[in-house]
């Protein structure tokens, strides 16, 4: 696999927009816990990433996309805080890797670009929160970040079963 990983800026978020629609609805469907129940319908999954557009208008918002042979395959966010005392913080949001892809490092990769970023801004102090027991936990540790705790109970399925969140930080050098 040769996915390339990109930065994407206003001007080339329209092309992207279908692809990362399926994508997210990708990753619900293969449950995922990123904020939606499946089925996730489209026109949900590209209001959704409307409100991501949002924040490249605003500049608080860095969008990493990886393609392979031109179709979108993972994305991840970063959040930059614009708060006075928060500077050096941005959270890092919706780590997905089409689930085709997964297995092959995609994951990491996009973390350690979405790491590149926040270091070129300035930004050293890494959030993010993540379901208890998914893969993306082993993968954060992995990558140096540290949990800070669980608020158990934290999401709610459709059968009404709960979930915990756990909250990492990474420091970057
Ligand atoms: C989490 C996710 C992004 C990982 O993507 P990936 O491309 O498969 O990850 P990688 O191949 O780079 O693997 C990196 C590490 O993640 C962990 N990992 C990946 N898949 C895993 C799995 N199924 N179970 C446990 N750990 C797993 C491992 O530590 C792995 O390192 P290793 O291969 O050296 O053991 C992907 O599973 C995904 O998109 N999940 C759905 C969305 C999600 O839950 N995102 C995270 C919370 S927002």
């Amino acid at each position: 696999m040769t996915a390339r990983i990109r930065t994407i800026d206003l001007d080339r978020f329209a092309e992207c927009l279908p692809g990362l629609a399926d994508l997210l609805i990708d990753a619900v469907d293969s449950g995922a816990s990123i904020g939606f129940w499946a089925p996730l319908a489209p026109a949900d999954a590209v209001l959704y990433w409307r409100e991501v557009m949002q924040g490249l208008v605003d500049g608080n918002l860095v969008l990493l996309v990886a393609e392979d042979a031109g179709e979108v395959v993972g994305s991840v966010q970063l959040l930059l805080s614009g708060r006075q005392n928060g500077h050096h913080r941005a959270e890092i949001r919706k780590l997905m890797v089409r689930n085709s892809h997964r297995g092959h490092g995609l994951g990491r990769a996009l973390l350690s670009a979405a790491h590149v970023e926040a270091s070129y801004r300035g930004r050293t102090l890494l959030i993010l929160d993540t379901r208890t027991g998914d893969a993306g936990e082993r993968l954060y540790v992995s990558m140096g970040y540290s949990r800070a705790g669980e608020i158990p109970g934290f999401t709610i399925e459709p059968d009404g079963a709960r979930h915990g969140v756990s909250f990492f930080y990474h420091v970057l050098p």
